[in-house]
């Protein structure tokens, strides 16, 4: 990293916001030295393995001096790193369920742009096979599941998740990043939530309309609460392995329930979700848990009534009205346009400045609205990070 890039980038967000304070500075290769108006110079502590990480500071909302960042989807196909990996493997179950890609691949993030979170390489699909329900993730097509499950005979011949004994690289490669990351950052694992790992398996793959699920849920509810009831127990225990197995914070992924109406949702993913965070808050009760779906901007006070400790907000909702919304105790975590990262440097400044000035002080993870686009320039990605990190409340 060059001199004239750092002077840049802390230049242009103290032009651009009140956020910093003109009175931090940074030299290349040496830690950031902090003005403090009581002590005089003080330099920075090294993140020391002994210190809890940023992340989980900010989400219990002690005090911080700038929001922690990741990006969803951050180990992936924009990086020419992953690419390289992608032509050795081409199949994206064998990236996935391989002890050393996996950890490999969610180091390589990690590796070039230091953010507070690494997240666990995986799929909220890949339980499935564990669960008796075989599918792919095709290049080109997204998720496949051979045999979409329709009747209640199907549902009957879903098997409830064992972890341990499906998934034991999930667990193994949960140990090895908490060992690499050394508390520098929270190691991040993830679950489906039911409604949305539903919504595969009975659409068999990615959906536009969801009339598949929606005439079960509509016509044969029995049989789609079955289902849900299988992934809830199953999703809660898949939390609580990888929480045993090393990740800080785990994020569900309920990305497909916006297509619910509210009135939907209450019936076919709250209950679910619930019981999911009630199970697991018995179980781990300093775990954090964050829930995400997309488009989520008609459903926010009703996804705080899940018993999260963050939701990560869309950018379809603004950050201050978002916040307000769901009222001091929920900490919120987003919500960037993942297209603001094709726009000019400036322009990805502004619009961290913006969220972060809207979200307030603490309590915000900094972060996309959704995953990072195929595409972006990892230059621009290597912009928010810098920026985000050179922030100061
Ligand atoms: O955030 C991370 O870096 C962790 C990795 C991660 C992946 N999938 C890897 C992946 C995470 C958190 C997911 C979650 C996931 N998977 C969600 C929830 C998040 C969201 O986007 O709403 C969903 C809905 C899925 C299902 C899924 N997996 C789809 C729809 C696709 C196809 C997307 C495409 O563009 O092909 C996948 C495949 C997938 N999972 C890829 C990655 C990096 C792309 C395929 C590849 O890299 O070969």
């Amino acid at each position: 990293m060059s001199c004239s890039c750092i002077c840049s980038f802390t230049s242009s967000i103290s032009s651009s916001s009140t956020l910093t304070s003109p009175r931090k500075s940074f030299s290349v290769n040496s830690t950031p030295i902090i003005h403090s108006s009581l002590q005089g110079t003080v330099t920075q502590p090294k993140s020391s393995s002994v210190a809890e990480p940023l992340l989980l500071n900010a989400v219990r909302g002690k005090d911080v001096e700038r929001p922690p960042v990741w990006l969803m989807r951050q180990a992936g196909r924009y990086m020419k790193s992953y690419q390289i990996i992608c032509e050795k493997h081409p199949s994206f179950r064998e990236r996935s369920e391989n002890v050393d890609l996996v950890v490999e691949i969610s180091l390589q993030p990690w590796n070039v742009f230091k953010p507070d979170g690494v997240i666990l390489f995986s799929d909220i699909l890949t339980p499935l096979s564990g669960m008796n329900i075989p599918f792919d993730i095709v290049k080109g097509k997204g998720p496949v599941i051979f045999n979409p499950l329709l009747t209640a005979d199907d549902v009957d011949q879903v098997r409830e998740f064992v972890p341990e004994e499906s998934v034991p690289y999930v667990g193994e490669a949960l140990t090895i990043l908490r060992k690499e990351v050394e508390n520098k950052a929270a190691v991040l694992g993830f679950v489906g939530a039911p409604f949305t790992l539903a919504s595969y398996v009975v659409e068999g793959g990615s959906s536009k309309h969801f009339t598949k699920i929606k005439r079960l849920a509509f016509s044969q509810p029995k049989v789609l609460h079955a289902l849900l009831q299988k992934f809830a127990s199953s999703m809660a225990k898949y939390i609580q392995y990888q929480a045993d197995s090393g990740a800080q914070t785990v994020q569900i992924f309920d990305s497909w329930a916006t297509e619910l109406s509210p009135v939907d949702f209450e019936e076919f993913s709250l209950p679910y979700l619930k019981q999911i965070v009630d199970t697991v808050k018995q179980s781990h009760p300093n775990l954090p848990l964050i829930l995400y779906a997309s488009g989520s901007g008609g459903l926010l006070e009703r996804l705080a009534l899940t018993g999260v400790d963050v939701v990560s907000l869309d950018w379809s909702v603004d950050m201050a009205e978002g916040r307000k919304r769901l009222g001091p105790d929920v900490a919120v975590q987003g919500n960037v346009d993942p297209g603001v990262l094709f726009g000019s440097k400036e322009f990805i400044t502004n619009r961290i400045n913006d969220v972060v000035r809207k979200a307030g002080k603490g309590k915000h993870i900094l972060n996309l609205g959704h995953g990072i686009v195929v595409g972006t320039p990892e230059e621009n990605v290597a912009h928010f990070f810098e920026v985000a990190k050179g922030i100061r409340y």
